[in-house]
């Protein structure tokens, strides 16, 4: 693909990468992070890598300036809200100073992602900035995939079937009502940020008896992937890039 850096007219462009491997970029990801003079991206700390930025690397070219943005994962609103507003101003500098921008988001930038925030901050402070939003492929969908592709076959949604994409409670109390709802009302869970929660939510799901029904996925797209049915994942502490399954019954009508 033959697109040459700082191409793109200036303007902001917030780009889902997918969840891990580079080859989920979708091809118009690929243009767009191509195309830009200025690669901004999510760190946790100030030097750190980025989710973001890791899964992006082949694609990246030397010509690129890099733009780190910190967006501090503490609870304090105070210190996020001056993360989101800071980081709406320097890329709206940027755009204004001419350049094409790309914001690069760990899986789609809409489902529980900092460019979000930075989208609706730029709304409210720069709202004549040029944007465009493309779209990348969230973590419950690749999870899904990699669990079929290795023989557990895992349909999201089916026919009448909701699906709930949502962190995973803090307790075991709002799990338990959460589960009783979803099992009332046909809903397959996705529960993000499983991660150190895992340690009770295993327990529970064994005491009613959905260990078999749950598929536990960690860092889809890594080298060190793992996507095994959730009976096989002992109750310890997981990494951040973790989540859950669960299905607790099926449409009537399969093949
Ligand atoms: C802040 S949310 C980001 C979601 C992301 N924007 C998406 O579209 O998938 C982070 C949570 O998503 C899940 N997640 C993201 N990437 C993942 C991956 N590669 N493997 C497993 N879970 C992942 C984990 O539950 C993690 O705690």
């Amino acid at each position: 693909m033959a697109i040459s850096v700082g191409s793109a007219p200036p303007g902001l462009t917030l780009v889902g990468v997918g969840p891990g491997d580079p080859e989920l970029v979708s091809v118009a990801a690929l243009r767009a992070i191509r195309a830009a003079a200025v690669v901004a991206y999510p760190v946790a700390r100030e030097g750190g890598e980025g989710m973001a930025a890791a899964i992006a690397a082949p694609w990246l070219e030397p010509g690129q300036r890099r733009l780190p943005l910190l967006f501090p994962m503490v609870p304090e609103a105070a210190p996020r809200i001056a993360a989101w507003h800071a980081a709406a101003d320097a890329l709206a500098a940027e755009v204004a100073a001419g350049q094409a921008v790309v914001l690069l988001c760990e899986g789609d930038g809409s489902l529980f992602a900092s460019s979000s925030y930075v989208l609706l901050a730029l709304r409210q402070r720069h709202p004549h900035c040029a944007l465009r939003v493309i779209p990348g492929i969230p973590a419950v969908c690749a999870a899904a995939a990699a669990a079929s592709s290795a023989g557990i076959p895992w349909p999201l949604a089916l026919q009448s079937e909701a699906l709930l994409i949502r962190p995973t409670p803090d307790g075991a109390a709002e799990l338990e009502s959460l589960l009783e709802q979803a099992a009332g009302a046909a809903t397959v869970l996705a529960l993000l940020k499983l991660g150190q929660r895992w340690r009770w939510v295993r327990p529970l799901l064994e005491r009613r008896g959905l260990l078999p029904n749950a598929l536990f996925a960690q860092r889809v797209g890594w080298p060190d992937q793992l996507v095994t049915p959730a009976v096989a994942v002992p109750p310890e502490e997981r990494p951040y890039f973790s989540l859950l399954l669960i299905r607790q019954g099926w449409p009537p009508v399969l093949p």
